[in-house]
């Protein structure tokens, strides 16, 4: 048997093909973000980008960058990074979303993803917040040494969410 290689790194437009497929199953899956998305795979791609680089994002989003893990160049899971500090990461968004494919779950690719996140990118602690029934997403942060904040109620999903501090790899406070 092979092992898995999963390559984690930032979106780029030449994942245009990869994306659409990906889109595809999410949508169809019934993730929102992808039944949006599906309408136009390229250009919304090409929006994440942009997102990267601080333009054209939605009101009260800060910059926002997209990492992939990839394997052979197929689009396994997404996270999504917002930087820097503004209302909407603070109360309920955090700073941090991702998810993986619906055929490719359970195979231990958000936590790879996450993980090479506190490795390679973090620089300072972020916030992730977690609908606190997502049991496969508490696991990822728990194991993730998410420090748990505390729990809040999300009107607009008419969910308890809970809030953690993720740290970068090796993180000490001053
Ligand atoms: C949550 C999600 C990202 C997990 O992705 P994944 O790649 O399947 O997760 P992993 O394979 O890294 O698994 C992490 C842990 O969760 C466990 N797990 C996976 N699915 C589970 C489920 N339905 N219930 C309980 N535990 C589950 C795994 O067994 C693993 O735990 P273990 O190491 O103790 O065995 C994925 O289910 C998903 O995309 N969900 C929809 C979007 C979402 O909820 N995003 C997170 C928002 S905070």
């Amino acid at each position: 048997m092979t092992a898995t290689i999963i390559v984690c790194r930032a979106a780029q437009r030449a994942d245009a093909p990869a994306y659409r497929r990906y889109v595809a199953e999410c949508g169809e899956a019934g993730l929102p973000l992808y039944q949006v998305a599906q309408f136009d795979p390229d250009g919304w791609l090409q929006s994440l980008l942009h997102h990267a680089e601080g333009h054209q994002l939605p009101t009260g989003y800060p910059p926002t960058t997209t990492y992939f893990a990839l394997e052979k160049g197929e689009i396994l899971g997404a996270l999504r990074l917002r930087h820097g500090d503004n209302p909407a990461p603070r109360a309920w968004l955090g700073h941090i979303g991702y998810e993986t494919r619906p055929s490719r779950r359970g195979e231990g690719v958000a936590r790879t993803l996450l993980l090479w996140l506190q490795q390679h990118v973090l620089t300072s602690p972020v916030l992730i917040s977690c609908d606190e029934t997502n049991k496969a997403s508490l696991k990822i942060i728990e194991s993730a040494n998410g420090q748990w904040l505390d729990r809040r109620y999300h009107a607009g999903d008419n969910c308890w969410v809970r809030f953690y501090r993720i740290s970068p790899s090796g993180w000490r406070p001053a």
